[in-house]
């Protein structure tokens, strides 16, 4: 395999949504390590820029709730480097509320960020792989999307998730006959930021997690990461599914 000057040994071309850090930047760091040109997106230019330089990629700013934007950059990615194989739809928010105090606005805001974001970068970039005839989709879900989640109650994620996942059964079932694979990585819980906003601070939760979690530990994000590169490159006879990345959560 010959080498490009930037180091990819593969031709293709994987954009990372929200990759600015945490498992995002986990799957950029991966999938560059196969070689792959990756094209990190954030909304966030200061981190997403500072991965986009550790992964020798390019980094596009882009807050997934803005479909313009999201089409925009679907257009730039094509323009830049004439193809685009792979889209890693990872951006998300948590929230943590009671069901009786979910606000109207906290519940739109997960489900624009986290299944409205998913699906207009799936149907965006959708169209560029649809044309071409190829192309891999790995939706970020969670364990989230199979049970109610406790001990922190959070339903608008939840079914934010479960939608994450069913997107990838219904656009795997229209699209396969274009070469089209969709597909969704469920995590549990990962040693993030994100598990900042839902308590990851307190002894006596992360006590409670880590009892849920029959492998006994948080999962890091490098763990998740290494799934996803195999879903999106390697498992070429997988779509419509959702692969659980849980330490055995669901399992019991
Ligand atoms: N950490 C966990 O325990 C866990 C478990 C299951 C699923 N997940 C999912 O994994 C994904 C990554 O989570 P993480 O733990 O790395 O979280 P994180 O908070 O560490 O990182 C999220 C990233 O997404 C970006 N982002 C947030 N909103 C965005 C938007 N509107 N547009 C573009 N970028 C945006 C942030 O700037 C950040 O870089 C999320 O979809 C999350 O729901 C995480």
């Amino acid at each position: 395999m010959t080498e490009s000057p930037q180091g990819h040994t593969d031709d293709r071309v994987a954009v990372v949504t929200g990759a600015g850090q945490g498992i995002g930047r986990a799957i950029a760091v991966a999938l560059a390590a196969r070689g792959v040109r990756v094209v990190v997106t954030d909304r966030n230019a200061e981190t997403g820029t500072a991965v986009a330089k550790e992964v020798g990629g390019d980094f596009l700013s882009l807050d997934v709730s803005d479909p313009r934007a999201v089409a925009g950059v679907a257009g730039e990615v094509v323009r830049r480097f004439d193809r685009v194989d792979v889209l890693v739809n990872n951006a998300g928010i948590a929230h943590e509320d009671d069901a009786l105090d979910v606000t109207d606005e906290v519940w739109h805001r997960v489900l624009d960020v986290d299944l409205t974001g998913t699906f207009v970068a799936c149907r965006e970039f959708g169209r560029h792989f649809v044309r071409r005839g190829s192309g891999s989709i790995v939706n970020i879900s969670s364990i989230a999307a199979f049970i109610g989640s406790n001990p922190e109650y959070h339903v608008a994620y939840d079914v934010a998730k479960a939608g994450v996942s069913q997107l990838a059964r219904s656009l795997a079932v229209e699209w396969a006959r274009y070469g089209v694979r969709v597909n969704a990585v469920a995590p549990g819980r990962t040693r993030t930021p994100i598990l900042d906003t839902v308590g990851m601070d307190d002894p006596r939760r992360m006590t409670q997690w880590i009892d849920q979690i029959p492998l006994g530990r948080l999962l890091e994000a490098e763990e998740i990461a290494a799934a996803v590169a195999f879903v999106a490159l390697d498992a070429t006879a997988m779509t419509g599914q959702t692969l659980l990345v849980d330490g055995g959560q669901i399992a019991q």
